[in-house]
């Protein structure tokens, strides 16, 4: 068999030299793809299901297990560019066994919602940060990039055929699944010579049926789910199977969630799939800190996060809060927690938006995050989680909300 060039084969020895010289987030060399033609949103056939499924009760739904009548595909080849979009019923799809992403894992996805708002419209969240995610993903893994306005219109055309999944409930919603993969039939390790977007549906219901339940960590020192240099920042399927046993081991000693820490300093850097808060007032000048880690290439872009900070920003600072992206470590968590400085901790996610956290295993020791007998948020989680949901479900008109019918 023909050994297929190595991906850098193709990178001057000045590129090289460069990627070397300057820091990591600085380089681009991944758009190993050729360049890619835009996706035509003007060439969607939308071919409807003869079958409509039955509509599950709200209340029976589970995370994941329900899907839409339809799904949107769209194939890209290197030589011709992205193909018609296609909306078609909801179908499995047919690969050679050789097909590139069973093997090398060429695979990204998002996670984002549509939400009923209360005159009955459907409304996405921020979709075009899921979108320009999901092309850093793909162009970390020499899959194509296409133009995120574009995909959130063929969203929204997905999203209005399938509306009447979304349950008329507040806290329901309809997650929603964009997945790019390399289909290209081949065992040599190489940049994919084609590949498939697709979009797929699942109504589900409020992570929280019964109200917050805040949840006790076990913070992993023994594996790292991301390091410097590598694709923790980056949405891509192979970052997830190798968190399931660390989660799992925490799951066999009662913790719901591992605490991922980073280094001999044991950096706070992400809890199980949602990036992690610690609100702590500060030992010298009494100051209330928000804080989250930074995004220095380890840490998930999440958009809950990014929302989290900007409502902190423009509704906590004016109350004397201060809002950090810094370093911080379990020491610094176990001191503030011992005298009684760490006010509250919290992660967030699209998932459940905010998850408050009531202890952290950590080293023989369990930190208390904060919380009363009793409690099972404090007052910074709960109110990011009423602002969130207010402009998610459209109850405050904001840039944030898009109106997709
Ligand atoms: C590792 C990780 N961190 C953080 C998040 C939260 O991101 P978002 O707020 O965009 O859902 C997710 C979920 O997508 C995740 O998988």
């Amino acid at each position: 068999m023909r050994q297929a060039a190595p991906l850098w084969r193709g990178l001057s020895a000045s590129l090289l030299a460069r990627r070397a010289a300057v820091p990591w987030q600085a380089t681009r060399l991944y758009s190993a793809a050729a360049a890619s033609q835009g996706v035509d949103a003007s060439k969607l056939v939308i071919q409807k299901t003869e079958k409509p499924a039955e509509l599950k009760k709200p209340e029976e739904l589970v995370f994941g297990n329900t899907f839409t009548d339809h799904m949107l595909a769209i194939e890209w080849d290197k030589s011709t560019g992205w193909g018609a979009p296609k909306i078609t019923p909801y179908q499995n799809l047919s690969l050679d066994p050789a097909t590139c992403v069973f093997h090398y894992g060429f695979e990204c996805f998002e996670g984002m919602k549509a939400y009923r708002d209360s005159a009955g419209r459907i409304r996405l969240f921020r979709p075009n940060k899921n979108m320009e995610r999901l092309n850093k993903s793909a162009e970390r893994i020499a899959l194509p990039t296409f133009d995120s306005s574009t995909l959130v219109d063929l969203i929204s055309k997905l999203v209005s055929l399938d509306s009447r999944f979304i349950p008329n409930k507040r806290g329901y919603s309809l997650y929603l699944r964009p997945t790019m993969i390399g289909t290209q039939k081949t065992l040599g390790i190489a940049a994919p010579g084609s590949a498939m977007l697709f979009v797929i549906a699942s109504p589900v219901g409020p992570y929280y049926p019964t109200g917050f339940k805040a949840v006790s960590l076990e913070a992993t020192d023994y594996a790292v789910r991301a390091w410097p240099g590598g694709v923790g920042d980056k949405k891509l399927g192979a970052n997830y199977a190798p968190c399931i046993v660390p989660q799992l081991a925490a799951a066999s000693r009662g913790f719901q969630q591992n605490l991922w820490l980073f280094g001999e300093e044991e950096f706070v850097t992400e809890v199980g799939t949602m990036n992690m808060f610690a609100a702590i007032k500060d030992k010298a000048t009494g100051q209330n800190e928000l804080v989250t880690a930074p995004l220095d290439g380890t840490i998930l872009e999440g958009i809950t996060r990014d929302s989290v900070l900007s409502l902190a920003r423009e509704k906590l600072v004016p109350e004397g809060w201060k809002v950090s992206e810094r370093k911080y470590t379990m020491p610094e968590l176990w001191e503030a927690s011992q005298e009684g400085r760490l006010l509250e901790a919290f992660g967030s996610g699209t998932a459940a938006v905010v998850s408050p956290v009531r202890t952290i295993s950590w080293k023989g020791k369990l930190v208390d995050c904060g919380l009363k007998d009793g409690e099972e948020t404090g007052p910074i989680a709960l109110k990011m989680k009423e602002w969130i949901e207010a402009r998610q479900y459209g109850d405050e008109e904001h840039e944030w909300s898009h109106l997709v019918e």
